[in-house]
């Protein structure tokens, strides 16, 4: 129902969209996901034209929006938007806020536009607030207040840009149900949020946006669980990730163990942990490895999921296959061992350095 084709939004110094095309389906829930900056506002806003895009169309239900003059408001008839500061009207009450609209832009008699109101703060739970002013309201309430007003307009489309990122904790619960029950209505919806379990848990597509665009598309299950994308995984799993160099065998040993500790402090990584980390690191590298290699190419990648609270050591080294686990020098793989709950070795033909050793450092 709305089809983007080389979407392209600049703005002086950046630009956030390179070339956006896709297609988003009646009754499609999507979640807008990525690090800040990639331009997940900038995608919303230029779907309902609160901007204008450099280049690129956008149709919606066959009809095109893009390079018109005056396209503004039967646009914003078909799309809601629900914006993280709520953008209430503070002189208005809730009900008015409801029924504005409507009267203006559909219409609507002041009479139906009360009963479809007060019909909709029912469903977001706050017919009792309809004669009460925004002030009176708190951050949750707000916000559902703003969901109700955008469906008053029976918009085709919901966009919310980071719904529940200004309410305090306590009340990003009332104001996700409230969009869990929409999506289960069928309302075709993008959400923008930091949320990851809602974000799972809510829709039937997942955009995550990097590189000016939408990076990887697919289903919660693919993007959360397996993400075809290493950038797209590294954010899904908050991982904190360092990686090091060695092409000597008289790199600079002191430097490298100083860089590891730095790491994990900066990660609050737990010292028995790191301590494991500069096991593996002296034992692997500089026992095991370097003795090893004639002229070593070795790279160390340290991963820290903040998700799952781990630490994996992963070196990639050249030569011939050779499992340094098992056929290292048996008394630094044996300290290896004690240090590493689970490891797994390959050796891909193709690679420069074909032999990876990946290692689950001990909890
Ligand atoms: N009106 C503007 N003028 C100039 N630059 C802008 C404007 N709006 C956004 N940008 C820039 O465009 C880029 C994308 O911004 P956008 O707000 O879309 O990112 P975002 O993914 O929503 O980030 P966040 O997660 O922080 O909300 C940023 O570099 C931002 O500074
Ligand atoms: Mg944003």
């Amino acid at each position: 129902m709305i089809k983007i084709e080389h979407l392209q939004k600049k703005y002086e110094g950046t630009t956030p969209l390179k070339d956006v095309s896709v297609e988003i389906h009646d009754g499609d829930v999507i979640s807008v996901i990525g690090p800040s900056g990639t331009g997940k506002s900038t995608l919303l806003r230029c779907i309902n034209l609160l901007e204008k895009p450099t280049a690129g169309r956008i149709w919606v239900d066959g009809e095109e929006i893009t390079g018109r003059k005056k396209p503004a408001l039967a646009v914003r008839r078909k799309m809601g938007m629900v914006f993280q500061s709520f953008n209430l009207f503070g002189h208005m009450t809730v009900i008015e806020n409801i029924m504005l609209s409507p009267m203006d832009l559909l219409g609507q008699s002041k009479q139906a536009a009360y009963e479809e109101g007060m019909r909709l703060l029912r469903m977001v739970g706050l017919a009792e607030k309809a004669f009460a002013y925004p002030d009176e309201l708190s951050g949750g309430q707000k916000q559902r207040v703003a969901i109700a007003r955008a469906l008053a307009m029976d918009p085709d489309i919901i966009l919310f840009d980071e719904p529940t990122s200004a309410l305090d904790p306590t009340m990003v619960g009332e104001v996700q149900t409230v969009i869990r029950e929409l999506a289960k209505t069928g309302k075709t919806m993008m959400i923008v949020t930091h949320e990851m379990r809602f974000a799972k848990a809510i829709s039937n597509r997942v955009f995550f946006m990097d590189e000016g665009g939408i990076y990887e598309d697919g289903t919660p299950e693919q993007v959360f669980e397996h993400p075809i994308k290493e950038k797209t995984r590294r954010f899904i799993q908050r991982l904190k990730v360092m990686e090091l160099e060695i092409h000597s065998a008289d790199y600079d040993f002191v430097g490298m163990e100083n860089k590891i500790a730095g790491y994990c402090e900066k990660n609050r990584i737990s010292p028995k942990v790191a301590g494991r980390v500069q096991l593996i690191f002296e034992e692997l590298v500089q026992q095991i490895l370097i003795s090893r290699l004639s002229t070593p190419d070795i790279r160390v990648m340290i991963e820290y999921s903040e998700e799952k609270g781990r630490v994996t050591f992963t070196a990639r080294y050249n030569g011939e296959p050779f499992d340094a686990i098992l056929e290292g020098d048996t008394l630094s793989a044996d300290i290896l061992k004690s240090a590493v709950e689970e490891k797994e070795y390959r050796y891909l033909e193709e690679e420069e350095c074909p032999n990876e050793l990946k290692l689950k450092v001990k909890d």
